[in-house]
């Protein structure tokens, strides 16, 4: 099979995706980070999507770089900008590409696309460009989700406990039970919702 077909088709879910989530709130893990923030900063938003978490750091005031490897995204994200916003999209594969040093960094429901074996290099990578005091928000993937396997980076509870020790957890909550995909078809998910503060020492 040529790649081609295979690259338009993923293309087509990928939009339906972002349509779907466009109409979607902010996640409430940002309202839980909210009183964390500051003012001013540089943020990162990694797997950004349509921008949600982007656009919510940016009208708190912080310089944004929202990173995504699909430029279907980032095109709804540059469309969403408002002037005095400062924003700079990034159209890369977060696995490789070279985190700048934040004060805050999200990646909401995004690191488990990356693959079984890239997670943990990528979050000590992820540790080391947050200044100490920085935070981190966002979803990993329990070993129980329907998508742990071979394409999505999930781990045991323990496995995330022991990747969090360099921080100060503010909010952990594991999630468990049959709900739905953003394109409502059913899925059984298994998340940990993690806000945290790196250390300073
Ligand atoms: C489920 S969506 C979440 C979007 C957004 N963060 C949110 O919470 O609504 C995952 C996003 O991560 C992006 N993504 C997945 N793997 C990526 C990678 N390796 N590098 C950059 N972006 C990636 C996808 O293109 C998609 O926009």
């Amino acid at each position: 099979m040529s790649v081609e077909p295979e690259r338009a088709s993923q293309a087509r879910i990928d939009e339906e995706y972002f349509q779907a989530a466009l109409g979607r709130p902010l996640h409430e893990i940002y309202g839980i980070l909210e009183p964390y923030l500051g003012s001013s900063g540089t943020a990162v938003d990694l797997g950004c999507g349509v921008g949600h978490a982007a656009l919510f750091l940016l009208n708190k005031g912080y310089e944004v770089f929202a990173v995504d490897r699909s430029p279907a995204a980032l095109e709804i994200v540059r469309g969403r900008l408002k002037p005095g916003h400062k924003a700079t999209l990034v159209e890369a594969d977060m696995s490789d590409w070279p985190i700048p040093e934040a004060d805050v960094i999200t990646a909401g429901f995004s690191l488990f696309f990356l693959k079984p074996g890239q997670l943990e290099p990528f979050w000590k990578r992820l540790t080391a460009s947050l200044k100490p005091g920085g935070l981190f928000a966002g979803q990993f993937l329990g070993v129980r989700d329907e998508w742990a396997g071979e394409s999505h980076a999930a781990m045991e509870r323990e496995t995330l406990e022991e990747m969090l020790t360099p921080y100060d957890v503010l909010y952990f909550e594991e999630a468990e039970r049959k709900g739905k995909t953003v394109l409502d078809r059913p899925k059984y998910w298994h998340v940990f919702h993690v806000v945290a503060r790196k250390r300073s020492v």
